[in-house]
């Protein structure tokens, strides 16, 4: 009955049947920081001062397919603010959450067959999302600075050897998802040179880019490249709320008509585009980013300090400077499957590393933990739980 779609691969979104009472598990914002009466005083408004254009199909193909347009004026404004390029609203593509812009990218660029290189670790959805569209997945691992653009140009002189061309890079170059690296300025300038001289697309994953809690800001791929080849994803989920389901792509106009032409739905919710475009307006949205960046800061410190106090011995990790998340590796003598159980036993539950890699085996001794969500006084208690989940499942 299923399509072969369906059947091909395992699915992404697995739920345990057990209960769960601390959730470190997905990347979601503190509920506490959802701004509810901006939303409202702004919905209100859209609706009573706009009620066709907020309630309706977008204006014909241009504001139907592509977005609002006013909307996707500001968000081109804020990307010339900081990434100094010249972009326009035809720069700009909304989308249903960052995830649509991704899967349209991966539908626009890749055929059965063709290559995408991502880093390893990454977002398992991607690999997942084009595993299932027949494309070859190449991961290229990562160090302290970031996506080992040598190793990929390797991997490019072998790929030609076989009569392949990489298509697309996946990179969550700032706060990798789930190691926290941020790629160095250096890495950055050698990708984007190298997809110069090779000819392919980079996919600049930005989810988490606004989040950063210390260290300098680095620039994005986006912002150094003139080759029109960098495109970039960024999304409202992480920083307001992800049940807006308002994400964007900002990229060359070529790029961007290209994602557009895959589409298959009728466009993101007028009334939500027409709401965060007034809160932009507003600049309300830099302020609550400043805000809920205070909260995660103290909530990093919070699971920093109890990863400390209750498994110290049997764990390591690097700060990450912002996103939502710790990449620990446990010591070689824990039997990571017991201890997930156990974890999981115990009413906790964190994503096991193998969901980063396109082969399972890579991530086995490492475990996501992520610290935004659950309120700052259940962290240390959840981490109780799994310091006596891991000294329980020493071999
Ligand atoms: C790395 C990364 N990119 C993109 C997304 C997409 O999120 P959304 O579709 O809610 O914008 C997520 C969500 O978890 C993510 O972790």
């Amino acid at each position: 009955m299923l399509s072969a779609a369906a059947q091909g691969v395992p699915g992404f979104w697995r739920q345990p049947a057990t209960d769960v009472s601390w959730n470190f598990d997905s990347g979601r914002p503190d509920p506490t920081t959802f701004p509810i009466d901006d939303m409202l005083g702004l919905s209100e408004r859209v609706l009573r001062t706009q009620t066709a254009g907020a309630l309706e199909y977008g204006d014909y193909y241009d504001g139907t397919i592509y977005g609002y347009a006013e909307l996707r004026d500001r968000l081109a404004e804020r990307t010339r603010r900081r990434d100094g390029r010249r972009v326009g609203p035809e720069s700009v593509i909304l989308t249903s959450g960052g995830v649509q812009a991704i899967s349209l990218a991966l539908k626009a660029f890749l055929d059965p067959g063709d290559v995408l290189a991502v880093e390893a670790p990454t977002w398992g959805a991607v690999v997942v999302s084009a595993q299932r569209r027949g494309a070859h997945v190449v991961p290229v691992p990562v160090d302290d600075a970031g996506l080992r653009v040598d190793v990929l140009e390797k991997q490019l002189v072998a790929l030609r050897r076989q009569g392949r061309r990489l298509k697309l890079v996946y990179t969550i170059a700032t706060f990798n998802t789930p190691s926290g690296v941020t790629m160095s300025v250096d890495r950055r300038h050698q990708l984007v040179d190298l997809a110069r001289r090779w000819s392919f697309l980079v996919l600049e994953d930005n989810v988490y880019g606004d989040l950063r809690y210390d260290g300098v800001p680095v620039p994005t791929l986006f912002s150094m490249d003139d080759a029109g080849l960098v495109f970039m994803v960024e999304s409202f989920s992480k920083t307001m709320a992800p049940a807006l389901r308002l994400g964007w792509a900002t990229g060359h106009p070529q790029v961007v008509a290209a994602l557009a032409s895959v589409r298959t739905d009728l466009g993101v919710s007028q009334w939500m585009a027409r709401v965060m475009s007034e809160y932009l307006n507003a600049s309300l949205f830099d302020a609550h980013v400043v805000d809920v960046i205070q909260l995660y800061r103290a909530k990093r410190s919070a699971a920093e300090d109890a990863l400390h106090r209750r498994c110290d011995s049997w764990v390591r990790w690097r700060t990450p400077e912002g996103g939502f998340f710790l990449w620990v590796e446990l010591d070689p003598s824990i039997d990571t499957e017991l201890f997930l159980r156990n974890a999981l036993n115990g009413g906790v539950l964190v994503r096991p590393g193998e969901r980063f890699f396109g082969q399972p085996e890579d991530g086995k001794a490492r475990f996501r933990l992520a610290f935004s969500q659950l309120p700052i006084a259940e962290i240390d208690p959840g981490i109780t739980v799994l310091g006596k989940a891991i000294a329980e499942s020493a071999r």
